[in-house]
């Protein structure tokens, strides 16, 4: 072995994670009743997993595109992965997290983030992602590829996350290349939480500098955290690459990657409640196709290991991908539909055709969808009119008005 790594879950050691000669990493469960389970994909056995095996769930908690190209070239030597965790996996996606030696005598001093500070945090992260030229960096990777950091926030103040502060709240960052993105994920986010989707709280938000130094942000909950007695505690989570055993760069369909059957499975398999779960798959994939999100892919969804079992994870990462012109976005779907690729291509049948597939009776869940739907036009329009700078809502709500006549109208 050249390396190892503690694998804690929910603050308790769950495991080691290795990393052998030939930089290939293996993980062993420490106990035979570790709960919750790293992921459905790996349940609970006395020999280790190989690397085919455990490799695809650590992969996915590290930082994709271009975050992940700068992360490898400043900070690593050996496997990519395992290095990255071993350097900023503190708080990760879910309750993982990975120590070389549970630190002692940790600091529970909190460090607030002034605004000015937030400011140049802003500023510096699209060259440093994880913010490791930070003085006292956290230790904190999430997944994706927009720039964003995460947050320990107590009541309106914003503080460092580490070994004893969890983070709370995702921010996410304006992007040069997507004009108006936060606006448009924030519509999209808000609309389906009017729409009583399981969302969580988003709000728009600029930092409270002196006017010519303020910047804008997304602030999202998240819910993989709660706070009991004060303290914030983790809640374990998985997307479904991670829940189906597959590297991020298959969380596109074309190319071999996770189908709407794929994630289906993975719902009936471990969700404890696979007949709400099921629904509100569905009703993700007719937002994303109203909304025109073609980046509905298979780690823009997860499942969620409460105390009360498996369940589909609230949904995040909602936005139209397809107000942007096709030649700096890809118009194709991230999953097919009927083993079509364009949601433009895409008529009534399909969608029928899909439900026959999933074993779902099709008139039963067109009359649910139609109904669930009915709404979204009028409160998408409400939405708009109280969101300042909202030309990019129109462009979503045209989309919404076309699509909605195609399947329902
Ligand atoms: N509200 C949330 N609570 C907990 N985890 C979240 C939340 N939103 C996103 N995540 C996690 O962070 C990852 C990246 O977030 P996402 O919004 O998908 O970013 P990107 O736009 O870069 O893909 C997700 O894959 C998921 O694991
Ligand atoms: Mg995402």
């Amino acid at each position: 072995m050249k390396r190892e790594l503690n694998v804690y879950l929910c603050g308790n050691l769950a495991g080691t994670l290795y990393e052998d000669e030939l930089l290939q990493l293996s993980f062993k469960y420490h106990h035979d009743d570790a709960i919750p389970i790293l992921s459905v994909n790996l349940p609970v056995k006395a020999d280790e997993y190989s690397h085919a095996y455990a490799y695809p769930f650590f992969e996915n908690l590290s930082p994709e595109g271009e975050a992940f190209d700068i992360l490898v070239k400043d900070h690593v030597s050996g496997n990519k992965i395992f290095s990255i965790l071993d350097r900023f996996g503190g708080d990760c996606a879910g309750a993982v997290a990975f120590y070389e030696t549970m630190p002692k005598d940790i600091d529970k001093t909190l460090h607030e983030i002034s605004s000015a500070k937030l400011v140049q945090i802003i500023d510096k992260l699209p060259e440093d992602p994880l913010l490791s030229g930070l003085e006292n960096p956290p230790r904190l990777s999430l997944a994706g590829a927009q720039s964003k950091f995460a947050v320990h926030k107590i009541e309106d103040k914003y503080y460092r996350s580490d070994d004893e502060h969890p983070t709370t709240h995702i921010i996410k960052i304006t992007n040069k290349r997507f004009p108006n993105l936060l606006t448009n994920e924030f519509f999209c986010m808000r609309l389906a939480q009017i729409m009583n989707f399981d969302i969580p709280d988003v709000e728009l938000k600029v930092t409270k500098d002196n006017a010519k130094n303020t910047r804008a942000y997304l602030e999202i909950q998240r819910f993989d955290r709660y706070i009991e007695n004060g303290i914030v505690r983790r809640i374990h989570q998985e997307d479904f690459c991670q829940a189906l055993g597959i590297v991020s760069d298959k969380k596109y369909q074309v190319g071999g990657g996770a189908s709407l059957k794929d994630c289906c499975m993975v719902i009936n398999k471990f969700s404890t409640n696979q007949l709400t779960d099921i629904t509100r798959f569905m009703e993700w994939i007719i937002f994303n196709y109203l909304i025109g999100n073609t980046d509905a892919h298979a780690k823009n969804l997860s499942l969620l290991h409460t105390s009360a079992g498996i369940k589909l994870a609230p949904f995040y990462d909602l936005l139209s991908t397809e107000i942007y012109p096709e030649k700096i976005i890809d118009y194709n779907m991230a999953m097919l539909i009927n083993g079509k690729g364009k949601y433009d291509s895409l008529k009534p049948k399909d969608f029928t055709a899909l439900f026959e597939q999933l074993r779902l009776n099709p008139t039963n869940m067109m009359k649910i969808l139609k109904s669930r739907f009915v709404n979204i036009i009028p409160l998408a329009e409400n939405l708009r009119d109280n969101i300042s700078d909202n030309a990019v809502c129109d462009n979503i709500i045209a989309i919404m008005k076309r699509r909605w006549d195609l399947l329902f109208g």
